[in-house]
């Protein structure tokens, strides 16, 4: 690699209190494979291999402050060289031959929470994660650790009960028993940039813009990843053949949460659930969207900047972010340029975002005195599912007028879009008469044409959105019940 940065051919994690030096693996090496095939692992298991079913749980561990933060992540899609400078445990790692359980496998154990075993394993490691973590727990927090973990037999009261028993518990393992230590040797790991394989195929992780900047302008065919948790599946189920790899999740530069009195910015390295009190806190339908997206696992890895970046017309983070008006930044080499998220989607598959050219961060502005925010997320399943529609309305109401509005939808279109006929039908129109108002819903069909697919038929899709304006209107059109509604969906969120 062509930078003066120190650079290193190997990645270093912590296991079982010992560090692992891996110096020779592929691009796209993933770390479950490691595990089960390099390092003889098998406890952690192979379901799905994208994403879905939490078989392959892991946790990762990393150091802040001197103090261990714990994390699940999904290893079927997590690639090997993304576990460099963390604490890696399996469900290998929780207990020796002969030694008593762990106090989260013990729980499954009095609670009859495993049949034929096979999700077990990551059960167990979502759960070790949420027992580490220093969440208030109750029936909702397990739920939400949960979502992403799937069982064919048990049943998943038994589960939860297990869930409930070990994680109100204080931490008392041998993880917690050496943490200090393990944070410090994770501290005391140079930061460098990483590059192991050759100038032709090769798993990179720099640690600086200057260096990303250079490296990706060397290797414009290269694939930046953040959290994988789009490109694991390129690999794992496409067999796409990704030579080249850019991680860009551990650079400090990218992972930043600022936040003033306009505005956040936010890095385009921060995961979900790292962004989750500064985004979600903007407004309780981005937190719960938020909350939506994925699983645990999904949050803890994907980023807002990956949901962009990849151009999908069914992220769901795009039409949000579009009817709050978010900006975004991109940098090529040395030269950076700032754009309208909204104009960054052109056609489906085709982004503003020439060779070379990465995000870095995207704005958000928070709302004003009079700015009204609502948002749904339209799927078959609750949890863990992709959407078929995804609505975002954005109004500024004076005296009941609407004075500004900013719609937009996912999977109505090939791209993330604004309802502009739509918009431009309300401005100006009493919001509590909107409701009857039929030819302002009509203009959805010319703003949309959207195709029927495995999700959702073009009828159902234009029907859902006609009532999803419905119901924004319906909630905004009393300020007093808005309060009413606020607190309520507030007092509904459930813990991230
Ligand atoms: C089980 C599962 C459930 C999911 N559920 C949802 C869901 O509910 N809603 C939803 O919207 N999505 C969902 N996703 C999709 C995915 O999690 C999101 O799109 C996520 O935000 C991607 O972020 P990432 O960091 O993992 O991206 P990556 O996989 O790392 O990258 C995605 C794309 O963006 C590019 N990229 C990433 N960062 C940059 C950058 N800084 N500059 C330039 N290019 C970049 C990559 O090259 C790639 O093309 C789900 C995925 C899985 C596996
Ligand atoms: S094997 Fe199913 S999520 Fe990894
Ligand atoms: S115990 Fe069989 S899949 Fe969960």
């Amino acid at each position: 690699m062509a930078t003066n940065s120190p650079k290193s051919d190997s990645i270093e994690y912590i296991r079982n209190g010992q560090k692992v030096v891996v110096t020779q693996f592929g691009s796209t090496d993933t770390l479950l494979d490691h595990l089960r095939l390099t390092e003889g692992s098998y406890g952690t298991k192979e379901g799905c291999c994208e994403g879905d079913c939490g078989a392959c749980t892991v946790v990762l561990g990393r150091q802040q402050d001197g103090k261990m933060h714990y994390r699940p992540v999904n290893s079927c899609i997590y690639l090997l060289g993304m576990a460099d400078g963390q604490e890696l445990i399996t469900v290998d790692d929780l207990t020796g031959q002969g030694a008593p359980l762990h106090p989260v496998q013990q729980s499954m154990v009095n609670h009859h929470a495993t049949q034929c075993g096979f999700c077990t394993p990551g059960f167990v490691m979502a759960l070790f994660a949420l027992y580490h973590s220093e969440q208030d727990i109750s029936r909702d927090t397990i739920n939400t650790q949960l979502a992403g973990n799937l069982c064919r037999c048990t049943g998943y009261r038994p589960i939860v009960e297990a869930g409930l028993e070990a994680c109100i518990q204080t931490p008392d393992d041998q993880f917690s028993a050496r943490a200090q230590q393990t944070a410090k040797t994770l501290a005391d790991m140079p930061d460098r940039d990483l590059f192991i394989g050759t100038d032709a195929r090769f798993f990179a992780a720099p640690k600086t813009l200057n260096s990303l900047a250079k490296l990706y302008t060397d290797h414009p065919d290269a694939t930046i990843v953040a959290g994988a948790t789009d490109v694991g599946l390129w690999i794992t189920k496409r067999l796409m053949d990704l030579p080249k790899i850019i991680y860009i999740g551990e650079m400090a530069e990218l992972n930043q949460v600022q936040i003033n009195d306009q505005k956040i910015t936010i890095g385009a390295a921060v995961t979900y659930a790292n962004a989750m009190d500064a985004v979600g806190g903007l407004d309780a339908d981005i937190k719960e969207t938020m909350r939506r997206i994925g699983s645990k696992q999904v949050r803890e890895s994907g980023t807002i900047g990956g949901n962009i970046a990849n151009g999908s017309p069914i992220g769901d983070m795009p039409p949000l972010l579009i009817a709050m008006g978010a900006e975004i930044k991109l940098q090529k080499a040395n030269k950076t340029r700032t754009m309208k998220l909204e104009d960054y989607f052109i056609a489906y598959g085709k982004q503003d975002r020439q060779q070379g050219e990465f995000l870095t961060e995207i704005t958000i502005p928070k709302l004003k005195c009079g700015e009204h925010f609502r948002a749904y997320k339209i799927t078959k399943r609750f949890d863990q599912d992709i959407s078929a529609v995804m609505a975002a309305f954005h109004f500024t109401i004076v005296n009941d007028k609407i004075t500004a509005a900013r719609i937009a939808f996912g999977g109505m279109a090939a791209t993330p879009k604004r309802a502009k006929h739509t918009e431009a039908a309300i401005i100006c129109l009493d919001i509590s008469e909107l409701n009857h108002n039929h030819t302002a819903f009509d203009q959805l069909a010319q703003d949309f044409t959207p195709m029927s697919d495995m999700r959702a038929s073009a009828d159902y899709r234009l029907t859902v959105a006609k009532g999803l304006l419905k119901k924004a209107i319906i909630e905004l059109s009393d300020q007093d019940a808005d309060t009413r509604i606020i607190n309520a969906r507030s007092s509904n969120l459930r813990a991230s």
